[in-house]
C-alpha cells in the first residue's frame, strides 16, 4: 500500500523587512513550496457568462439594495438565532436582505424565497445558511471525535450526508468546518475542530469541505462550506473563549493559517472571521488578514462573512468608536457580509456619502456574494433546494443512520485496556451500567448538534447494550452520580453500589455534560465534573473490573482512571446512533481504531502540552547528578509528558512494527526517499491501524520541533497478516518558515519516525543535501 504525501500548501512569503541584518544559519535550498494549483473546478461556471449576468444585475441595483445583499439575518433557530430583527420579512420584501440563517425546512425556506424572488423589484434569491457542524438531523460524532478516526473517507462521508440532509431542508450554506488549531483543552471550542496538529488539521479540513461542497457546487445536494474562524481563535489566552491572541508571524503562518490556505486552494466558498483580536487588531476589522493575506496573497474568490455580531463587538474591543465606525472598518478590511448586527445595513449608505467607504468597495463585496448565488444555481432555479419530497426522503434515512453508526465506531479511542478487559467477555451474565451519561439522550449528540432531536432519537448506551445483548445479559443500571458542578449529593451512590455488587463488570459512562463544551464553555479544570470521580472511587472498593466509557468534548485529566480503571474507552459525543456504536465496540463487534488528535495532559498546569514541542536549551532530563536541583526544562512535581500522547490509541489486537527501511539515507531538493515499515497483526482480532510518520529537522535556521506529523495511513490488517506501508518524502515535507520567513527546506540532518503513536515509534536518519 503506497502513499504519496500531499504537498504542503503554504505559499511562499518573502518578508524582506525581516531578513535584513540576520544571518541565516545554514544555506537555504531554493524555495520548495508547491504553489498548489488552485483547484476551483468545484465552481463549475462559465465565468464570462456569470460576469455579464452580474454586471447587468448590478447596474440595476440601488445602493440600498446592494447594501442589503451584505446583510445576514438570523431567522428562527435553536442555536445562536433569535428574532433579533423582527422586521426581516419586511426587509426581504423591500429587496434589502441577502441571506438568512437558522431558518430551516423546505417549506419555510421556500416561503421566504418566494417573497425575495416574486415580491421584490429585482427578484434576487436569498441564501440560507446554518451551523451544520457534525450533522443536520442525523448527528455524527463531535468534530474532534471524528478527527480521532484519522479516517478521511469517513470524515468526508459524514460531511456528505450532512450536506445532503441540509440541502434537502432548503439550506445552501453551512458554517463549517471550524479549522482552528488549538493546543488548549480549556477552550470549549476545541470540540469543534481537529485538535492540536496542523497536518492532521489540514487533512480533516479538506475531507470535510470535499464532503460539503462535493465536486460541483451547483448540484442541489451540496452546500457551500465556511472555513472558520479566521484567524487564530484557537489561541485565546488562558483558553478563555473570545479572549485576545498574540502570536508571531511565524506561528501565524506555520500553525494557524495552513488549514485556511489549504481550503482556499481547494475552493472553499466562504470564510468566517473570528471574534478575537490578533496582535491588537480584531480579526473582523483586520485588513492584513482579510485583504492582504486572504485575497491578495492567496487569491480567495469566495466571500467573507463576519461571526455573530462581530462587527459591533469591535466597539467593545476598543477598536471602533461606534457601530458605524465598526462597519466601515470591517467592510474596508474585506469582511463582505455582516452577521446579525445590521451595522452595514444601518450605516453604510451614510458612510458612502461621507466618502468613508467607496462604492467600489461595496460593489466588490456585492459581486462576491452574487457570484456565489450564481454558482449555486439560484438564479436559474431559486427553489431547487427547497423540495419537500427530497427532504422527506433524505432526512434520517436508513442509509444516513447507518453512516452515523459507522463513523461513530471509527471515532472511538481505546485509551487503556489492561488484561484484555475489553471486549466484554462473551460469557458475561451481568453488567452494572453506571453514570449520568449512561442513559442521557440529550448529551449523546453533543454541542452544535444541528436540528438533531435530543429527546427521542439518540440511542443511549443503555439502549445500545440492551439492543445488542437482549436477555442474555442482565444490565443493572443506576445513574449514581451527577456531572453538575454544584448541588450534588452522594444519594445515588447507594443504588450504584447495589447494581455493581450484583454484576460481573462495571461499565461507568461518565464525562462532561454536552453544555460544558462548544462556544462559551471554557473550563479551568479538566477533571471529571461533579461527584463522578468520588463514585468511581467507591466502586473501585468492590474490586470488580471497571470499564470507563467517556463522553466529553475535550481532553480530560484522567490520572485516577489511568491508574485504577481496567479499561478506558473515549467515545466523545458519538451522535444519534452513539449507543449502538458504543455497544458494538464494547462487545468486540468493532475493533477500536481511533487515535488521539490531541495530547491529554496530566493536569491543567502542563497546558500547552503537544507532541511538536521544541527541545529548549535544557532538554528534559531525569538526571540529578548535577546536585539536588534538576536544571532541565521540567516541572518539579510532574512529568513533562502528557498522560496520553497525540496519536495514541489501542486496539483489541496487537500490531508489531519492523525496523524502518529507507530507500536511501540522502535526498536532494528534487529527489525523494521512500520509508517503509512492515506492520504485522500478531493478535487475535482483525483490526485497523493508523501508521504515523513524523519528521525532525535536527538543526535549523530557527529552532525546530522535536517531531512533526508529516503523513499517516489508516489500513485494515487481518489477524496474522503483515502489510507494508510506504511513505515518500520530498523536500516539500521538510519545508518550514525559515529565519528570513521564506518558506522551504534547509540542507542538513533529519530523523524520521514511524509508529503507532507520537510517543511509540521506530526511527531512522537521513540527510538533505543542497544539490
Ligand atoms: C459562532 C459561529 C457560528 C455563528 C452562527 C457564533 O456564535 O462563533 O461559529 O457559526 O455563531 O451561529
Amino acid at each position: 500500500m503506497k502513499k504519496k504525501l500531499l504537498p504542503l500548501v503554504i505559499s511562499c512569503v518573502l518578508a524582506s523587512s525581516l531578513t535584513s541584518g540576520l544571518s541565516v544559519a545554514k544555506p537555504a535550498l531554493s524555495n520548495t513550496s508547491n504553489s498548489s494549483s488552485v483547484s476551483k473546478e468545484i465552481w463549475q461556471d462559465d465565468r464570462q457568462a456569470m460576469d455579464t449576468f452580474i454586471n447587468e444585475l448590478m447596474a440595476k441595483m440601488t445602493l440600498k439594495e446592494k447594501i442589503g445583499q451584505l446583510d445576514l439575518q438570523a431567522g428562527k433557530g435553536q442555536l445562536t438565532g433569535s428574532y433579533r430583527n423582527k422586521n426581516y420579512a419586511k426587509q426581504i420584501k423591500a429587496g434589502h436582505l441577502g441571506a438568512i440563517f437558522n431558518t430551516t425546512g423546505a417549506k419555510q425556506t421556500r416561503m421566504l424565497q418566494e417573497i425575495a424572488v416574486e415580491e421584490t423589484r429585482l427578484g434576487i434569491p436569498l441564501l440560507f445558511g446554518y451551523d451544520t457542524i457534525h450533522g443536520f438531523k442525523t448527528i455524527f460524532p463531535l468534530s474532534l471525535g471524528e478527527a480521532a478516526s484519522w479516517d478521511l473517507e469517513a470524515i468526508e462521508k459524514s460531511a456528505r450526508v450532512s450536506a445532503r440532509e441540509s440541502a434537502a431542508a432548503g439550506l445552501h450554506w453551512t458554517f463549517a468546518p471550524m479549522v482552528d488549531i488549538s493546543r488548549d483543552p480549556r477552550w470549549g471550542r476545541i470540540s469543534e475542530g481537529a485538535g492540536e496538529d496542523v497536518y492532521l488539521g489540514n487533512q480533516v479540513a479538506l475531507a470535510r469541505v470535499k464532503g460539503f461542497q462535493g465536486d460541483d457546487l451547483s448540484k442541489p445536494d451540496t452546500v457551500m462550506a465556511t472555513a472558520k474562524h479566521f484567524a487564530v481563535y484557537g489561541a485565546a489566552e488562558g483558553g478563555r473563549d473570545y479572549n485576545s491572541t498574540d502570536v508571531s508571524e511565524r506561528s501565524l503562518r506555520s500553525l494557524y493559517l495552513p488549514p485556511f490556505k489549504a481550503l482556499v486552494d481547494a475552493g472553499v466558498a466562504t470564510i468566517m472571521t473570528a471574534f478575537n483580536d490578533l496582535n491588537g487588531v480584531p480579526a473582523t476589522g483586520n485588513d492584513y488578514l482579510l485583504n492582504d493575506i486572504l485575497r491578495d496573497e492567496w487569491g480567495f474568490e469566495g466571500f467573507v462573512v463576519t461571526d455573530y455580531t462581530a462587527v459591533e463587538e469591535m466597539v467593545d474591543h476598543g477598536f471602533a468608536k461606534d457601530s458605524k465606525h465598526a462597519a466601515e472598518l470591517a467592510l474596508n478590511a474585506g469582511a463582505d457580509m455582516d452577521m446579525v448586527g445590521q451595522n452595514y445595513f444601518k450605516h453604510l449608505e451614510a458612510s458612502v456619502k461621507e466618502g468613508k467607504v467607496s462604492i467600489e468597495t461595496i460593489d466588490k463585496s456585492v459581486r462576491r456574494i452574487l457570484a456565489m448565488k450564481y454558482r449555486l444555481g439560484l438564479f436559474e432555479d431559486p427553489y431547487r433546494y427547497s423540495n419537500e419530497a427530497n427532504e422527506k426522503r433524505e432526512t434520517l434515512s436508513k442509509e444516513n443512520l447507518a453512516a452515523a453508526r459507522d463513523v461513530a465506531r471509527k471515532s472511538m479511542v481505546l485509551l487503556k485496556n489492561d488484561n484484555q478487559t475489553l471486549p466484554l467477555a462473551a460469557d458475561l451474565t451481568s453488567i452494572a451500567l453506571i453514570g449520568p451519561l449512561a442513559d442521557s439522550k440529550a448529551d449523546m449528540i453533543g454541542s452544535w448538534a444541528g436540528r438533531g432531536d435530543r429527546k427521542k432519537q439518540p440511542v443511549t448506551v443503555l439502549e445500545g447494550l440492551q439492543a445488542k445483548l437482549g436477555d442474555k445479559v442482565k444490565i443493572n443500571y443506576a445513574k449514581g452520580a451527577s456531572y453538575n458542578y454544584k448541588g450534588n449529593t452522594n444519594k445515588g451512590f447507594g443504588a450504584a453500589m447495589v447494581a455493581a455488587k450484583k454484576s460481573d463488570v462495571i461499565v461507568a459512562v461518565m464525562g462532561e455534560s454536552e453544555k460544558m463544551t462548544g462556544e462559551a464553555s471554557s473550563r479551568t479544570s479538566l477533571t471529571l465534573p461533579g461527584n463522578q470521580l468520588a463514585l468511581l472511587r467507591e466502586l473501585k472498593k468492590l474490586r470488580k473490573p471497571i470499564v470507563l466509557v467517556l463522553m466529553n468534548g475535550r481532553p480530560l485529566n484522567l490520572n485516577w482512571a489511568d491508574e485504577k480503571a481496567d479499561a478506558i474507552l473515549e467515545t466523545w459525543y458519538a451522535g444519534t446512533m452513539g449507543g449502538h456504536a458504543i455497544a458494538d465496540v464494547l462487545v468486540g463487534d468493532y475493533n477500536p481504531s481511533g487515535k488521539l488528535p490531541m495530547s491529554f495532559p496530566r493536569n491543567v498546569g502542563q497546558i500547552p502540552v503537544y507532541h511538536s514541542m521544541k527541545n529548549t536549551g535544557r532538554p528534559f532530563s531525569e538526571d540529578l547528578t548535577g546536585g539536588a536541583r534538576n536544571y532541565s526544562s521540567r516541572y518539579e512535581n510532574l512529568e513533562n509528558t502528557p498522560l496520553y500522547a497525540f496519536g495514541h490509541g489501542l486496539s483489541y489486537t496487537q500490531f508489531d512494527y519492523s525496523d524502518i527501511e529507507l530507500s536511501s539515507d540522502t535526498m536532494t531538493e528534487t529527489s525523494t526517499i521512500e520509508a517503509k515499515v512492515k506492520v504485522t497483526n500478531s493478535g487475535n482480532y482483525d483490526g485497523e491501524e493508523v501508521v504515523q510518520l513524523y519528521i525532525q529537522d535536527l538543526v535549523g535556521s530557527v529552532t525546530r520541533p522535536v517531531k512533526e506529523l508529516k503523513g499517516f495511513e489508516k489500513l485494515m490488517i487481518k489477524k496474522g497478516e503483515t502489510k507494508e506501508v510506504s511513505f515518500t518524502i520530498s523536500a516539500d515535507d521538510l519545508a518550514f518558515y525559515r529565519r528570513d520567513m521564506s518558506y522551504g527546506a534547509e540542507a542538513g540532518e533529519f530523523k524520521l519516525y514511524i509508529g503507532t503513536a507520537s510517543d511509540n515509534t521506530q526511527s531512522a536518519s537521513f540527510s538533505l543535501t543542497g544539490s
